[in-house]
């Protein structure tokens, strides 16, 4: 499932911060070739690094990084390690990590001075307070950070491996991301992916869980809370983040982090898509449904008093952080929420979810990587929607017809499971599929504790709040329908006394 892709690894920062030792850790266990970028340059010009700085200037130095920059930039797989002011240059930067994985070590001040001592052979290490501040911008723009105080070469080799192992890439037609899994994200201390300014939005629930170890292992610059639960998914809340955000003093190469569920990812990401037309959005999911659905595939977007997510936009973000150790918290509610959209995944695409579903705290890692997979693909194949993603509805429309008539007291999980039976309800009732497929979907929906009957809700306002899903096209019933398992199909103009039997048999 995980892949190791041929993209360079790219280790950068401050000077003595053991980019070679770590690099070249690297590149033995991975079975790539190592290149160090000052090793390069003076083989290439025939003499050491001071010898170029005192007899050719520092700008013939750094014409001849941008050169190599140019160079490594066209090859694959190589494990670079940088001199420490190469990638401070934005222009290097860019070109060198725009499909490379990038990280940057850090060390602090005390640490630097201690291991520069008594060192010779670096023409600008008696500067090196004045650059250790200047690069810190630059080195700021890096998207992966690891401290290196208190631990082993070897230990942050194995830290930068597992983060380029561990991983998904979803190509986009704007340049692919990656999904991360990284179980010790949020207990690491260091371990930050930031920008110039970085704010964390979260919400009231998760910061008072979470507050302390974001500010050590995101480092941000501010943490804004919204309040908690679907009804703050509005224009409203996107307002307010605006201003939090002037006020944090976010500009345009700044990065938002969406730590939360998917109420948190999908209103923080349209503030992120919108405000100063668009800024780079993080996700770092903590509900199983954010984590298998929400945070990938690129669709942000909020409520309206008439209907869910009628406000949006596509926002790619830049990437996506799992950490399975954050579901210690949620409640076991909101676990069977999250595996509503699993088994719509397993349901669409994957029939192995299905047999994992019932034991799914002991399968969860295995659960969340396929779940993953399947919307990875669907969404690699229809990134805008425009045809088979439309799949991913599946359960969807009945869903939040009922979220919504319920005022959104039935959770959007509760919803999708009842969903799913009633669109296979309604598959069988059309004899487009097996007659038993119902009986078997109430069974594994049923099986992990969700609800299976929607209880008291009207069938008419029901079906009067379907009628304004924006996916019903000039007002003509759309439904993603299952002609088996791992069979989806879109049917269109459904007559309305089928969707009323079906919802009277569900309640
Ligand atoms: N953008 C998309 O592609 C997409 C896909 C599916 C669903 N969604 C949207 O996602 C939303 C539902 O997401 P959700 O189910 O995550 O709801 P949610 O964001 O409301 O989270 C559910 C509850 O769990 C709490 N929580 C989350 N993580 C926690 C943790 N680690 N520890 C303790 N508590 C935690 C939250 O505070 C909240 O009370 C809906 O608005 C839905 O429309 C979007």
């Amino acid at each position: 499932m995980t892949t190791l892709n041929d993209r360079n690894i790219v280790i950068t920062g401050f000077m003595a911060t053991g980019k070679t030792t770590v690099g070249k850790l690297v590149a033995e266990k991975l079975g790539r070739p190592f290149i160090d970028t000052d090793d390069v340059i003076v083989q290439r010009a025939g003499k050491s690094i001071p010898e170029i700085f005192a007899q050719d200037g520092e700008a013939a130095f750094r014409q001849m990084e941008r050169d190599l920059v140019q160079e490594l930039a066209q090859q694959r797989g190589l494990v670079i390690a940088t001199g420490g002011g190469m990638l401070v240059d934005p222009v290097n930067r860019e070109t060198m990590l725009k499909s490379a994985y990038g990280f940057c070590l850090e060390a602090e001040p005390e640490e630097i001075e201690a291991r520069l001592a008594g060192e010779t052979g670096r023409p600008l290490a008696g500067n090196w307070r004045y650059l250790y501040e200047q690069r810190r911008d630059a080195y700021k723009a890096i998207p992966n950070h690891i401290g290196t105080q208190r631990q082993t070469g070897q230990e942050i080799a194995d830290r930068v491996i597992r983060h380029v192992i561990d991983c998904i890439d979803v190509r986009t037609p704007e340049g692919s991301y990656a999904i991360h899994f990284d179980p010790q994200f949020i207990q690491s201390d260091f371990t930050i992916y930031r920008r110039k300014l970085a704010a964390v939005v979260t919400n009231t629930t998760l910061d008072k869980l979470y507050n302390i170890r974001l500010q050590s292992s995101l480092y941000p610059d501010a943490i804004i809370t919204i309040l908690d639960g679907e009804q703050y998914k509005t224009l409203e809340t996107v307002a307010a983040l605006y201003g939090e955000f002037v006020k944090a003093g976010l500009d345009r190469s700044s990065v938002v982090y969406a730590f939360g569920g998917g109420v948190v990812g999908d209103t923080a990401g349209f503030a992120a898509a919108t405000y100063m037309r668009g800024i780079d959005f993080i996700q770092v999911p903590t509900s199983l449904l954010a984590m298998v659905d929400s945070s990938v595939g690129g669709k942000v977007g909020v409520d309206l008093p008439q209907g869910k997510n009628l406000v949006g936009a596509f926002k790619q973000p830049q990437v996506v952080i799992i950490d399975v150790n954050v579901l210690n918290t949620l409640p076991e509610r909101e676990w069977r929420c999250g595996m509503a959209e699993v088994i719509k995944h397993g349901l669409l695409a994957d029939p192995v979810l299905l047999d994992l579903a019932p034991n799914y705290r002991a399968n969860i890692d295995e659960i969340i990587r396929r779940a993953i997979q399947v919307k990875v693909d669907v969404v690699e194949a229809d990134p805008y929607e425009k045809g088979i993603r439309a799949h991913l509805n599946l359960g969807h429309t009945f869903g939040h017809a009922i979220e919504q008539v319920s005022g959104y007291a039935v959770p959007h999980g509760e919803a999708v499971g009842m969903g799913l039976i009633a669109a296979a309800v309604l598959s069988a009732r059309l004899g487009m599929c097996p007659a038993d497929l119902p009986e078997y979907v109430e069974g594994v929906v049923g099986g992990i504790g969700l609800p299976t009957r929607m209880g008291d809700f009207d069938p008419e306002a029901i079906y009067a709040a379907m009628s304004t899903d924006k996916k019903w096209q000039s007002g003509q019933s759309r439904f993603v329908l299952l002609e088996g398992i791992g069979k989806p199909k879109i049917v269109t103009g459904v007559p309305k006394s089928d969707v009323l039997a079906v919802l009277e048999q569900m309640k």
